[in-house]
């Protein structure tokens, strides 16, 4: 029996459980939402999706906590999204609160999930899920790196004209404007990306993808919810299946890239357990400076959050 819980049915949450459903790896998905019945609504929705679109996988919405007991994993999309003119870290306050008391129920009923983050300030959230859960590093972290790298690998697809699946990336740092793609872990079916774009455009398409977020706002007057739910999917199928997979995802650094109890954005290796194995880069100097910049950055964010939280 594997069970997924999603907690918040906005439309990021709905998305990861519509995405997860459509994938038919779990039994059993609950969508939580504490407000109102959109939760039991969506559910059911997306339950009689299932013959049509030929899935077992048994979606239920609720209110209730308990109904969440014994899940494999836990999807936190819970917390208000951005509105235009907001950053990220402009959620704190309120993103906070609902993040930890979240935790702390799931953790009531669930003694050992995996607990996947997605709400923002992402990087920050993922350490308020952890240090209110008490599990370890390896079983709480988020999903930021799979979306930002979509973004980079979506704008150079199509400024090569080539397919997205063919665009290999990496990408560190928190997510936000201070994320670090990166060029030279960047490749086309195996071919440096530096030998098919010139340097400008390559650079336009990184600076885009730092603020990639920011222009769905701009657009939508609301967050993304496509891409990011699709890339929470994929984390809880690589889990599921314990494939091993390597995707940036936001995790603890205990010194790391020389970085101590930040969580930011590195590759990781995601399976049964979780983060089984954490890949440090060999990065140079210019790309380890601005890794730096994106932790200091994280970290006065986390330094708000305790300020909050005592
Ligand atoms: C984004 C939000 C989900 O980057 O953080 O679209």
């Amino acid at each position: 029996m594997r069970k997924v819980t999603v907690i918040g049915s906005g439309n990021v949450g709905a998305t990861v459980a519509n995405v997860l459903a459509h994938k038919d790896l779990v039994n059993e998905i609950v969508l939580l939402d504490i407000q109102g019945d959109m939760a039991k609504g969506k559910a059911l929705d997306m339950w009689q999706q299932a013959p049509v679109d030929y899935y077992s996988t048994r979606i239920t919405g609720t209110d209730d906590y308990a109904k969440t007991a014994d899940s494999d994993i836990v999807v936190i999309t819970a917390g208000i999204p951005r509105k235009p003119g907001m950053s990220r870290d402009d959620l704190i306050s309120t993103n906070a609160n609902i993040v930890s008391s979240v935790t702390a129920q799931i953790m009531k009923y669930s003694p050992n999930p995996i607990i996947i983050v997605v709400s923002n300030p992402l990087d920050v959230m993922t350490y308020a899920a952890w240090k209110t859960s008490g599990l370890p590093s390896s079983r709480v972290f988020g999903m930021a790196g799979i979306l930002d790298t979509a973004r980079y690998r979506a704008f150079l697809a199509e400024a090569l004209n080539v397919s997205p699946k063919d665009i290999q990336a990496v990408l560190m740092g928190g997510h936000g404007d201070t994320m670090v793609p990166l060029p030279r872990y960047t490749n086309v079916s195996g071919i440096p990306v530096t030998e098919l774009i010139d340097e400008a455009s390559l650079d336009a398409i990184v600076e885009r993808t730092k603020v990639g977020g920011g222009e769905l706002v701009k657009l939508m007057g609301t967050s993304a919810w496509y891409a990011p739910g699709a890339a929470a999917a994929q984390m809880v199928e690589s889990i599921l299946k314990n494939e091993n997979r390597i995707y940036p995802c936001c995790a603890l650094l205990n010194g790391e890239y020389n970085l101590h109890g930040v969580f930011v954005g590195v590759p990781v290796k995601l399976g049964a357990n979780g983060i089984e194995q954490l890949i440090e880069l060999k990065l140079n100097e210019a790309e380890i400076a601005l890794l730096n910049d994106s932790a200091d950055q994280v970290r006065q964010v986390m330094e708000v959050y305790d300020g909050l939280s005592k």
